[in-house]
């Protein structure tokens, strides 16, 4: 549990938050738009609604929804929808994973929640593709649940109303403007109250020109009383991921195993299996000490520093591939691959050292860049 104290925020006393959940819902029921998805508490419209806002525009989104719903009528539907259509009904949209993640829910409702949408908290958010923003929209919008549905926008409005110090770019902060709107979040008409506070964001509170004088809330808003509206969100900018040279090793046997190796160390995604790495930059912080650092990095290869490593003599093939490039959230790799043979003899298996069958590959959790380099290798040479 969250104590906003902890945080610096004091929460208004009870009359406050009544007053303030009459003045927002009196605003929302003159103001509000008129959406297609405001005219049903079906769940399932709801769903599909919300999965769609997220990534596009209102104005947008309507013909969208308008025909998912004409192809794809139920729950049902969409569970036995054929791939090709599916795509086709996100053609334009993105983000493609967000519409198979929605089919498989859809399959997860009909075999475990007998073939109709669960009504409450929990099991809406175990269903494939939905966090705790989307639960919440839907719990409370079509099961009138009181249950917060804090988003970005959402997070801006409540950190101008109590001049929230934490940054609302860091998913760790969530809790606190959660808590926040647990609190103030009418128990009466939930689904209204989340609705007003989307309306709101997207419009007089916008993050880029917001109209703070328009506001129904004004008087409310600790930031826009005391003159600091202009500091409020705190939005971080966001750290650049640091670039790192990644040399990847693959091994084969003579009987076309691949060496995998299971990585250990959190910092090299551990958990997960991958070719043989060697990081350049941690290298060339490990050999500062020598005072030109650079010739010393070109007179020792990055093959040498493999073999030294794992104490083997690969013969390495002349095969060339493509730099591979992947960003984490926090890193930017550019992978150089290189091709050795071995013996299988001349390497002892561990539990941390396997050869690997080509077809047997998918047994062993791989991260995404490591899929990137097994795919680079299995394509044919041209
Ligand atoms: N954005 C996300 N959900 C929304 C909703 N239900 N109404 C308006 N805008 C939204």
């Amino acid at each position: 549990m969250v104590n906003l104290k902890d945080y610096g925020i004091e929460m208004w006393d009870n009359d406050k938050i009544t007053s303030f959940r009459r003045t927002l819902l009196a605003w929302y029921d003159q103001e509000k738009r008129d959406l297609p998805w405001r005219r049903t508490s079906n769940p399932y419209y709801i769903w599909i609604s919300e999965i769609m806002l997220q990534q596009t525009q209102v104005v947008t989104v309507i013909p969208y929804y308008e025909r998912f719903l004409e192809w794809f009528p139920t729950v049902a539907d969409l569970a036995n929808a054929p791939e090709e259509k599916l795509l086709k009904a996100w053609e334009g949209l993105g983000y493609y994973s967000r519409v198979r993640n929605m089919q498989k829910a859809a399959q997860q409702i009909m075999s475990d929640f007998d073939e109709t949408f669960p009504s409450k908290y929990e099991d809406i958010v175990s269903l494939k593709g939905i966090g705790p923003y989307t639960a919440g929209a839907i719990a409370s919008i079509a099961f009138n649940l009181p249950e917060p549905a804090v988003d970005g926008n959402v997070m801006r409005v409540m950190a101008r109303l109590f001049e929230v110090d934490y940054d609302i770019g860091d998913p760790k902060n969530r809790k606190i403007f959660q808590a926040i709107m647990e609190i103030l979040i009418d128990p009466e008409r939930p689904g209204d109250f989340n609705q007003a506070l989307m309306d709101l964001g997207t419009d007089i509170e916008s993050a880029k020109n917001p109209r703070p004088d328009e506001s129904p809330i004004r008087f409310f808003n600790a930031a826009y009383l005391n003159g600091t509206y202009d500091k409020y969100p705190i939005k971080l900018p966001k750290k650049k991921p640091k670039p790192l040279e990644i040399q990847a090793f693959i091994i084969r046997n003579q009987e076309g195993e691949l060496l995998l190796e299971k990585k250990t160390q959190e910092r090299l995604l551990g958990g997960f299996w991958s070719f043989p790495l060697i990081e350049t930059s941690f290298i060339s912080q490990q050999t500062s000490l020598f005072e030109d650092e650079n010739t010393f990095l070109e007179t020792i290869s990055q093959k040498d520093n493999f073999e030294e490593s794992y104490a083997i003599k690969p013969t390495w093939t002349e095969r060339n591939f493509r730099q591979l490039k992947h960003t984490f959230s926090h890193q930017k790799w550019t992978m150089t691959l290189f091709e050795g043979l071995i013996n299988k003899e001349e390497l002892q298996e561990s539990q941390y050292l396997h050869w690997v069958k080509i077809d047997d590959l998918d047994s062993y959790p791989m991260a995404t860049p490591q899929k990137k380099m097994l795919a680079e290798y299995l394509k044919k040479e041209s």
